[in-house]
């Protein structure tokens, strides 16, 4: 998966979608490369969707947001803050990150069949 910079998506209002961060964020599992460079603004209160064929990367993003499996390459932000491989869980002394971490992980389970 590859999903260009969030300054160059169209419409893209790259003032207001620093709520969260994905830059240049890359997982390669041994010789496969699930996540390949992905960079992306979500604004808060922003719904950002995101589809693709089996074996995407859908999952592993997923997965790579919410603290599950720590990027190869690549950061992760949450409200200015750093959040590039910390775990999903110790999030009750990390506030606001592990808050969100927890309701994107909920919302994966919600929401997404996969
Ligand atoms: N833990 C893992 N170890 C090795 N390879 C993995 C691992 N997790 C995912 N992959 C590989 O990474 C790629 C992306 O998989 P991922 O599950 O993220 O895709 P997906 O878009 O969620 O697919 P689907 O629509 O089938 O749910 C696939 O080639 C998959 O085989
Ligand atoms: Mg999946």
């Amino acid at each position: 998966m590859s999903v260009a910079p969030a300054a160059a998506r169209e419409g893209a209002a790259t003032s207001a979608a620093n709520f969260l961060v994905v830059d240049r964020v890359t997982c390669q599992f041994g010789g496969v490369l699930a996540v390949n460079a992905v960079s992306f603004g979500v604004g808060q209160g922003e719904l950002f969707g995101l589809i693709g064929p089996n074996g995407a990367g859908k999952t592993t993003l997923f997965n790579l947001i919410t603290g599950l499996t720590t990027p190869t390459r690549g950061n992760l932000r949450y409200r200015g803050e750093d959040i590039t491989g910390l775990p999903p869980t110790g999030w009750q002394s990390a506030g606001s990150r592990g808050h969100f971490r927890t309701c994107a992980s909920s919302a994966s389970c919600r929401r997404s069949p996969t």
